[in-house]
């Protein structure tokens, strides 16, 4: 049998990158996905080329929004099984440099979009008495990062709330499984994207990042698939890092 047979997943940010190869991972075994997105016309292309896969506006910082997806999964499938939170954006400012429209753009995405993600979610799964939510975090969590405020406070809270939803759903019996992800770098558009401003500001700093280990989408899509699937029953509230030891290393890893 496949890894996630007749499952359902909804994964934000499931256009592009880590949230389009775990959808892709996902369909692979079984899984029916929904992709959820801001972006409509690169969500429905995307959606077009995974066997079985949905596409839905979404955008995640808007909770009315969450509510009517998840209450159309459910009315639809009869079931929502898994819920990968993996939309985010990044914008690269210090402390000194982030504005509050830079803080409450990040967080509104990555934080708000997150917690009504894991409230809507843990309302409809506790029902059904399974789930497991995957929220996407960071190695930015672990370490901070100079250029990076906003988007480590994010992923920080993101941390903390995946703990809080997991005890919380053990305590009281749901059944309902909540872990993050933290990869290091991988290559997406999001990191084209940081490569790109770096670039332009500093030549060299562009060249100290090309020394970075850099991950492919797929070693965080297996490792959303093991937290979607049964295999992963007592993984609870864990932080599993996907950076081979980038975060120990500072990022130097010999090719
Ligand atoms: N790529 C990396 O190196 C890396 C490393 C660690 C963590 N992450 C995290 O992984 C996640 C995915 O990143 P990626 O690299 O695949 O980026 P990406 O830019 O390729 O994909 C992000 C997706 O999120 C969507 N999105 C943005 N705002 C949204 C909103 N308001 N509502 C719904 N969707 C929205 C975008 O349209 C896009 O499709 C992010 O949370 C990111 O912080 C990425």
């Amino acid at each position: 049998m496949a890894r996630v047979e007749g499952k359902v997943a909804i994964i934000t940010g499931g256009a592009s990158g880590l949230g389009l190869a775990s959808a892709r991972r996902m369909a692979e075994e079984g899984a029916t996905v929904i992709l959820a997105d801001i972006n409509t016309e690169q969500g429905e292309r995307a959606a077009a080329d995974v066997p079985g896969a949905e596409f839905a506006q979404l955008d995640v910082t808007r909770e009315a929004a969450w509510i009517e997806l998840i209450d159309s999964v459910v009315a639809r499938h009869g079931r929502l099984d898994v819920l990968v939170n993996c939309a985010g954006i990044v914008e690269l400012a210090s402390i000194e440099d982030t504005t509050e429209d830079i803080w409450r753009r990040v967080n509104a995405v990555g934080t708000d979009g997150t917690f009504f993600g894991c409230k809507h979610a843990l309302r409809v799964m506790k029902q059904a008495g399974r789930g497991s939510i995957i929220n996407m975090c960071s190695t930015a969590s672990i370490q901070g990062g100079p250029g990076i405020f906003a988007y480590a406070a994010s992923k920080s809270a993101i941390r903390g709330m995946t703990k809080s939803v997991a005890v919380h759903s053990v305590q009281n019996g749901f059944g309902v499984r909540c872990n993050s992800v933290h990869p290091g770098n991988m290559e997406t558009p999001m990191l084209s994207g940081v490569r790109e401003i770096v670039r332009q500001a500093s030549p060299e700093a562009a060249k100290s990042m090309e020394e970075i280990w850099i991950g492919e989408p797929q070693d965080v899509a297996n490792m959303v698939l093991f937290l979607a699937s049964d295999e992963s029953g007592a993984v609870n509230g864990a932080a599993l890092v996907v950076d081979n030891t980038t975060t120990i290393t500072e990022g130097r890893v010999p090719a």
